[in-house]
């Protein structure tokens, strides 16, 4: 016993740097995936300048599939055997968008379908991220075509599926397909991942009443969608699937090796100097005011009034904002520096810069706060993945995260906007004193993601989708 228990402690420390390196190479892939994917649904409706989902693009990580080929459990995708599938993606980048779209080519190729991928909105100069990612596919098996030309109408007829993904990709219909584009509608998907206003475009997605289906993140993104194209554009939605995304293989091993797990939480607290039983509630996102993190921050400090007002014998509160990017110089980064210094809360609060690494964080953390404002997540996927790391999660009654946390039971939901700042404050208050529920939440959350958000779920869902799509296209062929 003793023994045991030696060699299991010793272990770690002298281990450590070859562990940390193993799992920061292994993490790589499922944080860029999922990174990305969380800041992917910007649910903002203001200006609509911003390129789509291109906030996390500086990550130069390699690339390597989530996907595993030919493990023991058969695919729920077997059926796509020596189907052609073309995939048309309006950019190829470490976002979400981009990233879902590839991850579900590996998927495709792991069972044996012939995999084309289009991108038709390539930047002027050569791109270092492009160029790996395009040569990953090759690897993988995936068919690079150009987005113009006869190859590209030729791949787009003959195919028996063609993936569009993400609203803005219904411009490459005309531009591409010119007086083809009916004959190949019937047997378009289309994956939508996108909430914000300036999406809901004729422009966009004039043709999306005549595609064989649309495939959403969420109930209540797939409710937007099918509002908002009846009342504002007068277009009617085709059939509609809402595919809840999983959490990747490599994320799940890690979120399940506990010793890994021990390594990073004691690795990231020494580097933030925090104490192993201080309490860390954790905000990751791309710092913007529609995550929220100025809201946030404010509940933290109503927290520790709380705390101090009611004298209760809690541990060292923290805050820890991951996906800060100082260097931007944004009105909203210096806004939280200033109000955590006129709050003298320097020695509680730390901010993180952007990262695609998150597992390390998650691993170090006690509670994710998802404090997402207006429509909230279109799904998030940081949600799902924090809940693997059993973290009980503290998010706003909107959007996706409704659909993922339950109330009471994985987490607590308090209102968006300023009107909840009080609720999420007493709520920190609440997860802090009570360390049981802390932890059986906790379970709880990851008990669900087992149950529900995993990646064979999200294969099985889809393939229920393809193959709905693939009876509807041959009855129009
Ligand atoms: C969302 O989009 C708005 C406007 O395009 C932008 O100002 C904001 O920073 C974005 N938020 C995130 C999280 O990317
Ligand atoms: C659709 O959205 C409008 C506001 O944009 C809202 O007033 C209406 O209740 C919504 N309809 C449904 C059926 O959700
Ligand atoms: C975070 O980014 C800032 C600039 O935005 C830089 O000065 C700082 O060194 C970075 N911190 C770390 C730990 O990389
Ligand atoms: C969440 O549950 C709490 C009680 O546990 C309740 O006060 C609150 O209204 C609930 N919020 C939502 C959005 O259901």
């Amino acid at each position: 016993m003793v023994k045991q228990s030696n060699a299991s402690t010793a272990m770690p420390k002298n281990k450590w740097p070859l562990i940390l390196l193993v799992l920061f190479s292994l993490s790589t892939v499922m944080v860029v995936f999922l990174r990305a994917t969380s800041d992917y649904c910007n649910t903002s409706t203001g200006s609509s300048t911003e390129q789509l989902g291109s906030e996390d693009n500086q990550g130069k990580a390699p690339i390597h599939s989530t996907i595993q080929v030919g493990n023991s459990a058969p695919s729920p995708l077997e059926f796509m055997k020596s189907k052609l599938v073309l995939m048309v993606s309006h950019e190829l980048s470490l976002s979400g968008g981009p990233l879902l779209l590839m991850e579900l080519a590996f998927l495709l190729r792991g069972v044996g379908s012939d995999v084309v991928w289009i991108t038709y909105q390539k930047p002027s100069e050569s791109d270092e991220v492009m160029y790996s990612l395009e040569n990953k596919m090759l690897d993988r098996g995936v068919q690079v075509f150009p987005a113009y030309g006869e190859k590209a109408i030729d791949t787009a007829l003959k195919a028996d599926l063609v993936i569009l993904n993400t609203a803005v990709s219904g411009k490459w219909l005309d531009a591409a397909l010119k007086e083809k584009v009916p004959d190949v509608l019937p047997k378009v998907l289309w994956w939508i991942h996108e909430m914000r206003g300036h999406y809901f475009k004729v422009e966009y997605v004039k043709h999306l009443p005549f595609v064989a289906g649309a495939m959403i993140d969420s109930h209540v993104t797939a409710e937007l969608w099918k509002n908002r194209t009846r009342e504002r554009l007068g277009i009617k939605m085709p059939e509609t699937y809402v595919v809840h995304l999983g959490n990747s293989k490599e994320l799940m091993e890690v979120a399940e090796d506990s010793v890994s797990k021990r390594v990073l939480r004691e690795h990231v607290r020494e580097s933030l100097g925090v104490r192993n039983d201080d309490i860390l509630f954790a905000l990751i996102n791309s710092v913007s005011r529609g995550k929220g993190q100025d809201l946030f921050l404010r509940s933290f400090y109503e927290s520790l009034k709380l705390i101090q007002e009611k004298k209760l014998q809690v541990p060292a509160l923290h805050a820890v904002v991951v996906g800060s990017d100082f260097s931007a110089h944004t009105t909203l980064e210096i806004e939280l520096r200033k109000y955590v210094a006129d709050k003298k809360i320097q020695d509680r609060v730390h901010f993180i810069n952007k990262t695609l690494t998150v597992a390390p964080y998650l691993a170090a953390i006690d509670v994710l706060v998802q404090n997402s404002q207006g429509r909230g997540e279109c799904f998030g996927r940081i949600t799902i993945e924090a809940m693997a790391f059993r973290l009980p999660v503290l998010g706003t009654a909107a959007g996706g995260t409704m659909e993922i946390v339950v109330n009471g039971t994985t987490g607590l939901l308090h209102p968006e906007g300023k009107k909840g700042v009080m609720p999420l404050a007493n709520n920190i208050v609440k997860l802090a004193t009570h360390v049981e529920r802390r932890l059986t939440m906790g379970k709880r959350g990851y008990d669900r993601v087992k149950e529900m958000f995993m990646e064979h779920h999200m294969a099985h869902r889809i393939a229920l989708v393809l193959k709905e799509v693939l009876r509807k296209s041959k009855r129009h062929s």
